[in-house]
């Protein structure tokens, strides 16, 4: 195929869909244009089939982020291939990329490939690390190898043709993990009417420096001198508690001790070309 154009369509509050985005379009050896939708819905969302897009998105609750398919709504290809990217925190991503396929192909774009990366947990802690650091060398290395295999995909094909993205499944995880985790999900479930856990903001450590104001993807922030959150917008994605410099923000989520002990074993990323 002759691909003369590339871009990333990426929705990323904390950043670690992004950097695999970045690796793998590296890998094909691209320059892409970046469509960030992270902070607003992007403009110039039509694409061309002489053009490879790098969709990249991250895994919430086993599905794709809701404001990522929010933003994604005007994206138009012309059978468009494009390359699927989720990003998961080392449990699963169950769903994601079934539903990421089927959205993107309602748009005109046909999927050549798809993959499953793992980044940092949006609820890592020191206390309750969740694949922290990651995406990693290693991570960035088999990025890389994915995104050369996919140039080479490109080169050889006269069409786009589809990749079964049914066939991409996460890393095996031990029953005894998974068990000990639904039972978390039903306690939790039992106890629906205790309130839910919100973002915290420490005012003692708070240096009103405006950062959080600016990496918020929804808003949810008022203004640089009144950090305080909208609820009603908040995500939860956890850009304002990672971002703070001053450490001023925090998420006291039960899940996050639950996904520590449950999920640290290593998983590695699965691909489909
Ligand atoms: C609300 C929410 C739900 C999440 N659900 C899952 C999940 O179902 N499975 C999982 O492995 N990680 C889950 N994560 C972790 C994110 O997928 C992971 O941290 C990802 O790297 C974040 O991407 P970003 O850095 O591009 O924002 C969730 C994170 C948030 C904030």
């Amino acid at each position: 195929m002759q691909i003369t154009t590339s871009s990333i369509v990426l929705f990323s509050p904390t950043g670690t869909s992004r950097k695999i985005a970045d690796a793998v379009a590296d890998g094909c050896r691209c320059q892409p244009r970046i469509v960030d939708a992270t902070y607003a819905e992007p403009v110039d969302t039509d694409f061309g089939a002489d053009e490879v897009v790098f969709i990249a998105v991250p895994v919430y609750g086993g599905k794709v982020a809701p404001t990522a398919l929010q933003r994604f709504d005007t994206i138009q290809g012309h059978n468009t291939p494009a390359v699927l990217i989720v990003v998961y925190g080392n449990r699963d991503f169950e769903g994601t990329m079934v539903e990421l396929d089927a959205f993107v192909r309602n748009r005109g774009f046909v999927t050549v490939a798809a993959g499953a990366f793992i980044g940092e947990h949006s609820y890592s802690t020191k206390a309750h690390p969740i694949a922290a650091n990651r995406p990693d060398m290693a991570d960035f290395t088999d990025a890389r190898a994915w995104g050369r295999d996919i140039c080479a995909k490109l080169v050889d094909m006269t069409l786009p043709t589809a990749v079964d993205v049914s066939l991409l499944k996460a890393p095996n995880q031990s029953p005894a993990s998974q068990l000990r985790f639904k039972e978390f999900i039903l306690e939790l479930q039992s106890q629906s009417n205790k309130p839910k856990p919100r973002i915290a903001i420490d005012w003692e450590k708070c240096n009103r420096c405006g950062k959080c104001f600016k990496l918020c993807p929804t808003q949810a922030i008022k203004s640089r001198t009144e950090p305080d959150i909208d609820y009603d917008r908040c995500i939860k994605c956890c850009a304002c508690v990672k971002g703070c410099p001053c450490q001023a923000r925090s998420f006291d989520t039960p899940y996050a001790p639950v996904l520590s002990e449950c999920f640290a074993q290593r998983k590695s990323p699965v691909t489909l070309l």
